[in-house]
């Protein structure tokens, strides 16, 4: 059962420990940085990126963001993982440092797995991760900073009482990694959640210590649920009601709900409840795979994400793996598999029934050249072309009106599931009120082109809006997966509907409703690479609709880049 490549390919985390004015020093590393890498056409302009290999996994911060994240030094497949780590000022531009923690001890000798950091009272970060013994058993090991001084934690040393924590008689030895970051209770015990599995239903095992070193399991998990297998990565944390800030793990109070994240079934799923750290007890609205409402955090390729609280500005940020949907031979052959999702703010939307995710301000600073258009309409079967900006390395973001809401195809009885229905109905599809949405990496033939797009049914006493993003057509390979994507936005269509999306060359980033629904994918155009390009807004409906606004941005390259000097791998060219 543990087979998989992406069984244990989880997480990370972050830190964050202030270091006063080191940014000169950090400059001074930029400076010296390896060349950035060559003109590959999927080789992503401003998504984190490893120099080379596969990868996966998130980060943290304290003037210094640090993303630590799961990686094989030695091949662009899973295997030899280490905590790979990076460090960043800004979340855009990313030093590559050397391996915080190496499998090298009987208690990690076959991989250093995913994990949490927690920053102690006294701004003392410690690491609790994975390890993966020599019988590839799982256990959870502390790291911590070899000198808390130096500005970018460069040497992680293991704590001598690893493993401090082992799985119990009921759980299986391979069932038992993704430590959380801990949050501290009113009684000042630190409490954890470790992802695992109890007769086959998917369970948060709660642990508390008053040191951070001698841990003990409760009685009761933190929650579970018999309609999902095991839980990887979980993550829980607060978010405040009607807020504008994120808040700190530990916080807790009447004001609050409590997010618990798994991975599982290649999603995040999420919910939310409110929890109470006196009783440890979590009571949740709707469960994980409810048959009414299923929250995921993405639609689309989006796994293993780790959240963070960023106490310089306040917010809540979340970011993930996001895998190649290439197969494997094409990964060893470019050398590299895996990025990280641009991180995204978290908020609890007003609604107080799901979250809103939002690209981090600071991707803005990459935004170049701009081109604009202002409330034009858009009849039946118009597809206009966005000139003026570098099409494969774009941030647009478009919203659209509609009137005449009662025209509205009727939903096909029977047929529920967002994602049959983007299968069925793609861009191609033409509806009444939709498709209409963007077209992007298309060639000027259109023969290569993906869409991403809405489509607005009307219910018993009420719409609903589908927001797809259709690959049917995105590369004439036939190499990777072309399932199209779907979810429902929680908007009213009367209002302004509205899409941000992020075009990085091989994946394509879309916050529908102002972040209510995401969905990332990945394609690989074979003509509709670097230059040869286009971007355009459509709608297939057979009513009008009207562009509100649209404005896209070319986007520079972000610094990502490996130390020179440092340089750890001689394989590597
Ligand atoms: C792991 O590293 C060893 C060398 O230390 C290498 O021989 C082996 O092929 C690597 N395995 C993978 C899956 O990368
Ligand atoms: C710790 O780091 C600081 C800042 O880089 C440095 O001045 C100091 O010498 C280091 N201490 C040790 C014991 O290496
Ligand atoms: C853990 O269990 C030990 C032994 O029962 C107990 O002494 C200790 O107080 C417990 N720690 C916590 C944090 O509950
Ligand atoms: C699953 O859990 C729910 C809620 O805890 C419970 O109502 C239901 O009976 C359980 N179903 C099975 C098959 O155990
Ligand atoms: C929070 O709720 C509890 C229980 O309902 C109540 O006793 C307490 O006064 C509330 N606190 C605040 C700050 O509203
Ligand atoms: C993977 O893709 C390559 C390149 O397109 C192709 O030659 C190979 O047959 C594919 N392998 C599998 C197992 O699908
Ligand atoms: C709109 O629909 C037509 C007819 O089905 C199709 O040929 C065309 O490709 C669609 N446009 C887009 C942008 O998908
Ligand atoms: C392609 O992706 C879809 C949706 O993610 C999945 O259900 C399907 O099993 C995949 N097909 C293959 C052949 O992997
Ligand atoms: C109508 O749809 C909106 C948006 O999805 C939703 O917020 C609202 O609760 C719905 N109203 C009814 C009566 O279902």
């Amino acid at each position: 059962m543990t087979n998989s490549v992406f069984f244990f390919v989880f997480i990370l985390q972050f830190l964050f420990v202030s270091y006063g004015d080191e940014v000169h020093e950090f400059n001074n590393l930029q400076e010296d940085v390896e060349s950035l890498p060559g003109t590959q056409p999927y080789r992503t302009g401003f998504h984190f990126q490893p120099p080379k290999n596969w990868m996966n996994g998130p980060m943290y911060f304290n003037e210094v963001y640090h993303l630590f994240y799961q990686y094989n030094p030695y091949a662009a497949v899973w295997g030899n993982i280490t905590w790979a780590h990076s460090v960043s000022y800004n979340l855009v531009d990313w030093v590559h440092l050397e391996a915080a923690i190496n499998p090298t001890d009987p208690f990690d000798i076959l991989g250093c797995w995913s994990g949490s950091t927690t920053i102690l009272p006294g701004g003392k970060p410690v690491i609790v991760y994975t390890g993966a013994d020599s019988k590839n058993n799982q256990i959870q090991n502390l790291a911590i900073p070899k000198n808390r001084s130096d500005p970018f934690l460069t040497e992680w040393v293991k704590s001598t009482n690893n493993p401090v924590m082992t799985p119990g008689s009921d759980i299986g030895p391979q069932d038992f990694r993704d430590p959380t970051t801990a949050w501290q209770g009113p009684d000042q015990v630190w409490r954890l959640v470790v992802g695992s599995k109890i007769n086959g239903q998917g369970t948060a095992l709660l642990y508390k210590s008053k040191d951070f070193v001698n841990w003990n399991r409760t009685t009761n998990p933190l929650h579970s649920s018999n309609k999902t297998g095991m839980w990887e990565c979980p993550d829980f944390y607060p978010v405040k009601i009607y807020g504008i800030n994120g808040l700190d793990t530990s916080v807790e109070g009447n004001d609050t709900k409590h997010v618990l994240k798994a991975s599982f079934n290649d999603h995040d799923h999420y919910i939310i409840g409110n929890y109470d750290a006196e009783k440890d007890s979590y009571v949740v609205e709707t469960d994980f795979m409810d048959d009414r409402v299923q929250l995921r955090f993405d639609y689309g390729k989006f796994y293993a994400s780790k959240s963070f609280y960023d106490s310089a500005k306040k917010r809540r940020i979340v970011w993930a793996w996001v895998v190649e949907t290439t197969n494997q031979t094409v990964d060893i052959e470019k050398e590299w598999s895996g990025l990280q999702s641009i991180p995204r703010t978290i908020l609890l939307d007003k609604s107080g029934k799901q979250l809103i995710q939002w690209p981090v301000k600071e991707i803005e600073k990459l935004r170049g050249e701009k081109a604009e258009i202002r409330e034009k309409e858009m009849s039946p079967g118009t597809v206009l072309e966005v000139v003026g900006v570098t099409a494969s390395q774009a941030d647009v973001e478009v919203s659209f009106s509609v009137s005449n809401l009662e025209d509205a195809e009727v939903n096909e009885p029977g047929i529920i599931d967002p994602q049959r229905l983007c299968i069925q109905k793609t861009a191609s599809d033409r509806g009444v009120l939709g498709p209409f949405g963007l077209v992007v990496l298309a060639s000027s033939d259109f023969t290569e082109q993906t869409s991403i797009f809405f489509r607005i049914f009307k219910n018993q006493e009420n719409y609903s809006v589908l927001m797809c993003t259709d690959h049917s057509r995105s590369s004439k390979s036939s190499e990777f997966n072309k399932t199209n994507f779907g979810a429902f936005v929680d908007i009213d269509p009367s209002k302004k509907i509205s899409l941000r999306t992020l075009i990085d060359h091989s994946i394509v980033e879309s916050f529908g409703g102002e972040g209510r629904t995401c969905i990332t994918s990945r394609v690989y155009p074979t003509i509709a690479i670097n230059d040869a390009a286009h971007l355009y807004v459509f709608n297939n409906g057979t009513k009008s609709i009207s562009i509100s606004s649209l404005e896209a941005w070319s986007m520079k390259r972000a610094q990502i880049a490996p130390l020179r000097k440092r340089r750890k791998h001689p394989t590597n060219n």
